[in-house]
């Protein structure tokens, strides 16, 4: 049994927290948008500025790992010979900002409104991953070591898929070792209502193009006797889904895991409230495949949305014009045990099938991403309980979460690595979108919950 030491660093974190906030609006300021090549300096000045704090907080051996994209930050505090070691993960990078005429505040101008803290990446994951930088920081300024050793590896590509990192994970599997992999990028239920997310979905990405006559058309004089690609694109996309919400894509439900009576028993106790979520978002009727709950439809069955679709006029008022091409951009988030490159083929003959005569149609891939499930029944994650309960005076749920965290599985499959999902995002916050915000009362309660879980981790019983 270690010595319970947490007063001291509790106490460190109540009289620092206004530098610690003060800290993570410098992060937020650098615009390290990975998906926009413009931005590629700021991510790397994003690294370097992980890197300092990490050297600022105590962390030892910090360097960038070079990928074939952006860097990765390592640091490590591995001075408990024969105590667990928990590798830490977060993403520095955020998203693109647009539309940006919708932002209250600039997105790169932290600002604190209500309680909550607006910047693009406040949540999502800049304020998630640093919380993890000061829980080390006040165990080791206040205590001068951690419970348990901690590594850390923050990347810069999340936003756009990771594709670099399984490749990354392969050839530093020394370096990255570790007993258990703790990730702070989801959301709680509610506010109050802390979460374990032990469930993310898979991607697969993919464009499709659709080509007709060498040139755009005028319609008065074609229109009639060609074929149109913006039609032909339409006929493919509505082959895709049918009105009760099932994807029709021959081969598509083949590896999903039908969901236990069990678990949907435990998804329904988590007590989503569907009218709710309707009224929030602003629609007239919640929409989807027929015979599932909203929260199993957005958490556990897999999808196929149009994210966009292009092509012909799109300027004020008409255009008399056939077009020579349109496109769209599709994906589908997966459900064990779909795998993303069998999907992108299942879709690609699917095309080829529904392509009406007359156009040429071609399907680019993009990185994919396998889904992922965590047991529930490990050492890591009793631990994780017992520090939710300590700081939110709750136990946290149990949830699954409809977004992907694609190298969350690559851990698991590459190192072997169980997962602990402990997010402090709140459902609401903007994640990707304008005004994006983190309320500050998470903030803080999230570096006090990840300080108990060292040493609740220490005390687990899990073996170093
Ligand atoms: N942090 C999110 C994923 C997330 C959000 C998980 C909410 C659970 C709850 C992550 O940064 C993200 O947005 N991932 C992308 C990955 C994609 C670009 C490959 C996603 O899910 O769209
Ligand atoms: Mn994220
Ligand atoms: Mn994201």
């Amino acid at each position: 049994m270690n010595a319970d030491l947490t007063g001291p660093v509790l106490a460190y974190v109540e009289r620092e927290k206004d530098r610690f906030l003060e800290e993570l609006k410098d992060f937020l300021r650098i615009p390290s948008i990975s998906a926009l090549p413009a931005h590629k300096g700021d991510v790397e000045r994003a690294a370097r500025w992980v890197a300092g704090a990490l050297e600022r907080a105590g962390i030892r051996g910090v360097r960038l790992l070079e990928t074939a994209g952006n860097p990765v930050v390592y640091g490590e505090w591995v001075g408990k010979p024969g105590a667990p070691v928990a590798l830490v993960y977060g993403h520095y990078d955020v998203q693109p900002v647009d539309p940006l005429h919708l932002w209250e505040t600039p997105p790169f101008e932290p600002a604190i409104r209500d309680g909550k803290l607006y910047a693009r990446g406040a949540s999502d994951d800049k304020g998630q991953m640093f919380l993890h930088i000061k829980a080390a920081e006040a165990w080791l300024k206040a205590v001068g070591e951690l419970p348990v050793n901690v590594k850390f590896f923050f990347e810069g590509e999340e936003e756009v898929g990771s594709g670099a990192l399984p490749a990354c994970l392969e050839s530093n599997r020394d370096l990255l070792a570790a007993d258990v992999l703790v990730v702070s990028d989801t959301e709680m239920l509610a506010p109050g209502r802390p979460a374990i997310c032990y469930a993310l979905r898979g991607i697969a990405a993919l464009q499709i193009d659709v080509y007709g006559a060498k040139s755009d058309l005028h319609s008065g004089i074609y229109g009639g006797g060609v074929p149109n690609p913006i039609h032909a694109l339409v006929e493919i996309l509505a082959s895709m889904r049918g009105p009760d919400g099932r994807i029709l894509v021959e081969g598509f439900y083949d590896r999903v895991r039908p969901l236990g009576a069990e678990e949907r028993v435990a998804l329904r106790d988590v007590g989503v409230d569907e009218e709710a979520v309707r009224r929030e978002l602003g629609v007239e009727e919640l929409a989807g495949e027929a015979g599932y709950t909203y929260y199993e439809r957005t958490t556990a069955r897999p999808t196929l949305e149009v994210n966009g679709i292009y092509g012909g006029f799109q300027g004020e008022g008409t255009k008399t014009v056939i077009p020579a091409e349109a496109h769209a951009k599709i994906t589908c988030r997966l459900v064990s045990d779909q795998e993303p490159e069998e999907i992108m083929d299942l879709i690609e003959a699917h095309v080829a099938k529904h392509t009406p005569r007359g156009v040429r149609v071609e399907v680019r891939r993009f990185d994919g991403a396998r889904p992922f499930v965590a047991s529930l029944d490990h050492p890591a994650i009793r631990a994780a309980v017992s520090a939710y309960e300590k700081v939110y005076g709750v136990k946290p749920a149990f949830t699954r979460m409809g977004g992907s965290i694609p190298i969350v599985e690559s851990f698991h499959r590459i190192l072997g690595l169980p997962a602990v999902l402990m997010g402090f995002g709140l459902p609401g916050e903007h994640y990707h979108a304008p005004n994006e915000h983190f309320h500050l009362e998470n903030f803080e309660k999230g570096i006090r919950t990840v300080c108990l879980y060292w040493y609740e981790l220490a005390n687990s019983g899990l073996k170093g």
